[in-house]
């Protein structure tokens, strides 16, 4: 039994939420802080709160003695008591549906004050019909916030979640091992937090941004399956599914295919969502990079929305459209999607998607609807019946297309893609995962230099080897995505485990032989030390847990978040250091603290 099943303490005989109907007639001794003060007369009822659960307390003449009597007129929301009583069935007529323990009431013979409160900041108790303080607020006054059955939910779900993680992964072989918070700099594309060292002057440790490279040396070092629930630092602009620490449910194992993370991870997927109360059925569908990526212009799609998107170029070409006309002699396409029952989708609707066609870097966006009067709006001007026939736009059905290159396209179309669907009715419907595979291992960023796809670990696809000098560009890794409705849960991928070819792969990315033996020396030196074939994945656990949880933000399952400013509230953190201390650390600022 765990502790709060059976919640007795040296201070109290159980738990709130485990009085009950059953147990009236029993003295009992609870705790709790006070969530609502009612005075009726000669008798105050309190409805006192713990994390399990809300109970009536009720103190009367008859019952209550005096002076308790008093105190509890006196008390204010969110002061601790103790109370002892006797739990009593209430009378039918006070009888409370509403609650959980809406049969019941603790008749209080007496009641200690435990800790006193000073008025709420931020009310804890609510009617239903109050709003809750803006996020700001809350964030300041965190220790209230918390207290909202809401959080403490979500809080206690990601306990259950992680600890489910963590027993899947031991039964299966696991290690857990701790890597250190303290390192030399793992890449993972976001920039370092850095802590100045005090013993060594002007040399700094970075916080990881992931424990890659230690995962990775732990499997030359022979543990062959490693796991962690890791908490990770990244310094980079915040969005709303980013925090600058989160938390990485961490894995790699040794002597694996990517077949056997994927399928490690289905099973993990599984347990996860049960506990939630969410499906996933296995196996999980699988699609390659270039496929999902040519379908959906995103490489995390959102497949509850079953609209695809196609290559429309053959069939509107040369049909009298200059953008069209134009963006093909370029080199580019016009590429579209039709929304079945979208013809209703108003034109300030379809202003609102362009916009998020712009927003996502398209000059705009072609439309046309089909209704029984035939074809209307700007893209009709290229399209007969036969041709909306060949598109897939038929009565009823609203056209959207981008035209350009590829770059510009995707991302435009994927920005409209649910947003449409949405708009003209159709609904986002249980849970959709998607495995996305064969990675490209570089990108080409827009000066023509290569970066990492994902990170300069990735092995590439052995079909892709011979492109590495030739067309690196073009050539796969053997990485992966975990997509749930939309929202990377996770990525990972098999490694580089030769020296030889990861110096290569540096030599791609344009580092110097120097450079690479300054920064990746040491996980060089252990690729030389025999490396078994290895690889791995992390999934993102606040995300996760946000999803399971239908929470809001990420903010809401992170018991002390940071604002999108990266910011934390509560405590007031980052806050400037004194001089003297700076000077303790070798440092000294270019400018004045808050300039
Ligand atoms: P990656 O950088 O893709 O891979 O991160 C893995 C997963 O971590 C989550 N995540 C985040 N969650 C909240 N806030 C953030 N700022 C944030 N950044 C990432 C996402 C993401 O899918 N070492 C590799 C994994 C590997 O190759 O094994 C890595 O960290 O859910």
């Amino acid at each position: 039994m765990t502790a709060i099943e059976n919640g007795r303490t040296a201070l109290r005989t159980c738990t709130l939420g485990q009085l009950s109907p059953e147990r009236a007639g029993e003295a009992v001794t609870v705790v709790g802080w006070v969530h609502r003060r009612r005075d009726l007369g000669a008798i105050v009822f309190l409805d006192l709160r713990d994390r399990s659960g809300i109970v009536q307390i009720s103190c009367g003449p008859d019952w209550t003695e005096a002076e308790s009597l008093t105190q509890a007129s006196d008390l204010g929301a969110e002061d601790v008591v103790r109370v002892h009583g006797t739990v009593r069935l209430r009378p039918p007529e006070a009888r409370n549906d509403d609650m959980a323990s809406g049969q019941i009431e603790v008749q209080a013979l007496r009641l200690e004050l435990l800790g006193e409160a000073a008025v709420p900041a931020i009310p804890v108790y609510r009617t239903p019909e109050e709003e809750l303080p803006s996020e700001e607020l809350r964030l300041q006054h965190r220790v209230l916030d918390l207290r909202r059955p809401e959080l403490q939910q979500n809080l206690m779900l990601r306990h259950r979640l992680v600890l489910e993680a963590r027993n899947y992964f031991h039964a299966h072989g696991f290690v857990e091992i701790e890597t250190p918070m303290l390192t030399k700099r793992t890449p993972e594309g976001a920039r370092d937090f850095l802590v100045p060292s005090r013993v060594h002057p002007g040399q700094f440790f970075a916080l990881p941004q992931s424990p890659q490279i230690y995962k990775q040396i732990l499997m030359v070092a022979g543990f062959d399956r490693y796991m962690q629930i890791a908490r990770c630092f990244r310094d980079e602009d915040l969005r709303a599914d980013r925090q600058p620490e989160f938390t990485q449910i961490d894995l790699e194992a040794a002597f694996i295919e990517p077949e056997d993370i994927l399928v490690w991870i289905e099973g993990l997927m599984h347990r996860l969502a049960t506990v939630a109360g969410q499906d996933a059925p296995l196996p999980f569908p699988r699609t390659t990079y270039r496929d999902v990526v040519e379908r959906y212009g995103s490489d995390r799609p959102d497949l509850r929305c079953p609209i695809e998107i196609g290559d429309w170029s053959p069939v509107l070409q040369g049909r009298g459209l200059r953008i069209i006309d134009g963006a093909i002699d370029a080199g580019g396409r016009i590429r579209g999607l039709v929304v079945p029952e979208g013809a209703g989708i108003s034109r300030k609707e379809i202003e609102a998607l362009e916009g998020h066609a712009k927003k996502a870097g398209a000059p705009g966006l072609l439309w046309a609807k089909r209704t029984g009067e035939g074809l209307s709006g700007p893209l009709s001007k290229a399209l007969g019946l036969e041709e909306a026939d060949r598109i897939g736009l038929r009565e009823g059905g609203l056209a959207l297309a981008a035209a350009g290159a590829d770059r510009i396209t995707g991302p435009a179309l994927d920005a409209v893609r649910v947003r449409a669907w949405e708009a003209a009715g159709g609904r986002l419907e249980g849970n959709a995962w998607l495995w996305v595979v064969d990675f490209p291992l570089f990108e080409r960023g827009e000066d023509g230099t290569l970066a990492a796809g994902h990170h300069p670990f990735v092995m590439p696809h052995p079909e892709d080897m011979h492109l590495l000098d030739s067309d690196p560009a073009g050539a796969r890794g053997l990485a992966y995505d975990l997509v749930y409705n939309g929202t990377e849960f996770g990525s990972g991928s098999l490694r580089i485990h030769r020296s030889a070819l990861q110096r290569r792969i540096f030599h791609i990315l344009g580092l110097e032989d120097g450079e690479i033996d300054e920064k990746f020396g040491f996980l060089l030196r252990a690729l030389d030390a025999g490396a078994p074939p290895h690889g791995g994945i992390a999934l993102g656990m606040d995300r996760i847990v946000q999803r399971f949880a239908g929470a809001a933000s990420l903010r809401d399952v992170i018991a002390f978040p940071k604002t999108t400013a990266a910011r934390a509230l509560f405590e007031s953190a980052p806050s400037p250091v004194r001089d003297e201390e700076l000077a303790e650390l070798h440092i000294r600022l270019r400018s004045p603290q808050g300039a």
